[in-house]
């Protein structure tokens, strides 16, 4: 009898054990985010604005101390524009950012920043939720298209300089 109860004892504990490493490394955070053609050279999404399919973003992290890169994982857009890149670890130390590449080919290849703000990718800061959503990033096209005057309008920023 007393036996019996130390190896319940032994078998729960184990258990628990176990799974308090297995939560541990398979821990994981998804990092979504959209890549946008903006016509405009406005710097930001407006309703000219479509989604860039096909463009290889990289999330990128580097640990604040020493400034190693510590974790990088590719990924690429999908025909909306999104991304969704799943990561292991908790990464409370690291400083994580998305970077977009240019995309090769397409009317849409100017740069504006082409990096993210920075992604808090840890559980210790309260966060219940395993996505993070990184800010849109864009890139623009050589030429203006000829709508973009309307939307400058309709936003009210030709009335800026008044
Ligand atoms: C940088 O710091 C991290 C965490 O402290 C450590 O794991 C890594 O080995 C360090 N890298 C170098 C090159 O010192
Ligand atoms: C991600 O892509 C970059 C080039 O864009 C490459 O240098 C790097 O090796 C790739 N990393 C992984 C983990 O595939
Ligand atoms: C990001 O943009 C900068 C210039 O704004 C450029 O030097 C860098 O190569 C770009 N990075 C990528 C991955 O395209
Ligand atoms: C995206 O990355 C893949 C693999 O590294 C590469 O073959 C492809 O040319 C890249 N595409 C663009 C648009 O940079």
């Amino acid at each position: 009898m007393a036996r019996s109860f130390v190896v319940v004892v032994l078998f729960v504990s184990v258990l628990c054990f176990s799974s308090a490493s297995a939560r541990k490394i398979s821990e994981k955070f998804y990092v979504e985010g959209k890549i946008y053609c903006d016509p405009c050279h406005f710097e930001f999404e407006s309703r000219l604005s479509f989604p860039l399919s096909g463009v290889n973003v990289t999330l990128e992290c580097i640990n604040g101390k020493n400034n190693t890169m510590t974790y990088m994982k590719n990924s690429t857009t999908d025909a909306n524009g999104l991304y969704r890149i799943p990561v292991r670890g908790d990464h409370q130390e690291d400083i994580c950012v998305v970077v977009a590449d240019s995309p090769n080919e397409g009317e849409c290849k100017e740069v504006m920043p082409n990096k993210s703000d920075r992604i808090i990718l840890t559980n210790n800061m309260g966060a219940a939720s395993r996505a993070r959503f990184v800010n849109p990033l864009g890139f623009m096209t050589q030429t203006i298209d000829s709508q973009c005057n309307i939307v400058v309008h309709e936003l009210g920023l030709d009335n800026l300089d008044d």
